[in-house]
Parts: C-alpha cells; structure tokens; sequence
C-alpha cells in the first residue's frame, strides 16, 4: 500500500566508497518513486567515486576527511555539525565505513539507518562475503537497521535473502547481494518518509504502529511501496 506524502523527507546520504546504493537512491528520487530530497551527500574521503554520482544529479558533496581529525570524538563532531547543517530528518549510511562515537549516534536515534552486506546479527564487520563462504554458509542476504552504538548491530527493519552458490567467491556473491541492496533503500526510505517505521523509545522498531517482532523480508513485500 503506498500512502501521499504530504512533504519531501529531507535525507543527507553518508558514503565512503563507490556509491551505488547511494545511486539507487538517487534514481527511485529520479522516478518519482521516492518522496525524498537529498539535501547533500558527505563522504570521509575526498576520492569516493559516489561523489560524482551525486554531483552528476545536481546534489550538494561535502567532504570531512576522517585523517584530518587525530581523534574519532573530533571526526564525529565535524561530521555531526556538516550534516546539521542540511538539517536532515533522516541520516542514510550508504556503504560509510567509519565506526562511530555513541555521543554521534545518540545525536541521530532512531534518524539514522545503515544497509549491510549480511543477514545480521550475523556477519557483522568488514569481509563480510569471505566469512560467509568460509563458514560454509548456503544463505546469505543484507540487512538494513537503524543505528545504535552496537557497529552493525541496531534493530534490523528489511531483510533480503540471497543463495550461496556452488562455485561462488566473494565478489560473485558481493554482486548477487548488491542487486538486492539497491531494492532495498528506495522501500525502507518510502516507508520512512510515510511514517511507517520508526524506532520505539525502548529501542525497538515499530512497523505500521505496531513492533515488529522479525524484520520484514524483501520478497513478501512484492507490490508493497517501493
Ligand atoms: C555495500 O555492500 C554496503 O552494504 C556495504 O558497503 C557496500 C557499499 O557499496 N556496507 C557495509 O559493509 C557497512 N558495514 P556502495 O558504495 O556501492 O553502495
């Protein structure tokens, strides 16, 4: 069911690196899919080739350098005061590789959301698709949650399955869980822009006014908003 949305959802996109879930964003908006305005879109490192994708759709690129900053609190803090300065309602964490402070993470409850590579609590961290065949896995997927000072670990919203094949590596896999990422933020930000999802006081997510026990999974949400 896809609901009017009386204003645009102000977003600010974080990436480090190639930005191509930043790029499925930028086209769901594009299509009028999306009830969003990317207000700007920062990176932590001056070279990340998102930047491009998003100066290519007319969008504003800050950068804040994390070697710039001796200590992660001050990094945090630059960080902190370049995305409020967009004053975004909602802060998507598009491939952004940097472990954050809990006083930035605080600051953003319940207002910021991270897509990764795994169907956490599993997985969780870097190399994700190697530690996946190395353990002999026949499932694996992405998962987007919102954040909490756990890295990787706040309450999961959608999920996406995807199968281990005989003969996969880490970067066919990494691929297959791509195409299933890039589905994924355009429903979790709709559904957020439409005040279907929230994260509770008690820390756990409510979906359409009610708390969602599983997180909801990608395939059953065929014909559903996105
Ligand atoms: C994506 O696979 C995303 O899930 C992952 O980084 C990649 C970024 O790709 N994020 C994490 O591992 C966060 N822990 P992209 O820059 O092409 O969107």
């Amino acid at each position: 069911m896809t609901r009017a949305v009386d204003n645009l959802l102000s977003i600010v996109v974080l990436i480090s690196g190639r930005g191509s879930n930043l790029q499925s964003i930028i086209d769901a908006v594009a299509t009028g899919e999306l009830p969003v305005e990317i207000r700007a879109v920062i990176s932590n490192k001056p070279d990340a080739l998102g930047l491009q994708h998003a100066v290519q759709a007319g969008i504003a690129t800050q950068v804040v350098d994390h070697r710039q900053y001796p200590e992660r609190a001050a990094f945090d803090a630059a960080l902190q005061s370049a995305i409020d300065e967009y004053r975004p309602q909602l802060v998507v964490l598009a491939g952004f590789m940097r472990i954050l402070t809990p006083a930035f993470v605080h600051h953003y409850r319940g207002r910021m959301i991270n897509i990764h590579p795994s169907l956490l609590p599993e997985f969780p961290g870097l190399n994700t698709h190697q530690r996946v065949l190395d353990a002999g896995r026949q499932e694996t997927g992405a998962t987007i949650h919102f954040v909490t000072e756990e890295t990787d670990g706040g309450p999961a919203i959608l999920q996406a399955g995807v199968a281990v094949l005989p003969g996969d590596d880490a970067d066919s896999l990494a691929a297959r869980v791509l195409e299933q990422e890039h589905r994924m933020y355009p429903v979790v930000i709709r559904w957020y822009a439409e005040g279907r999802v929230r994260l509770d006081p008690d820390g756990r997510v409510r979906f359409d006014g009610a708390p969602l026990k599983r997180p909801r999974q990608l395939d059953s949400e065929a014909g559903a908003p996105c």
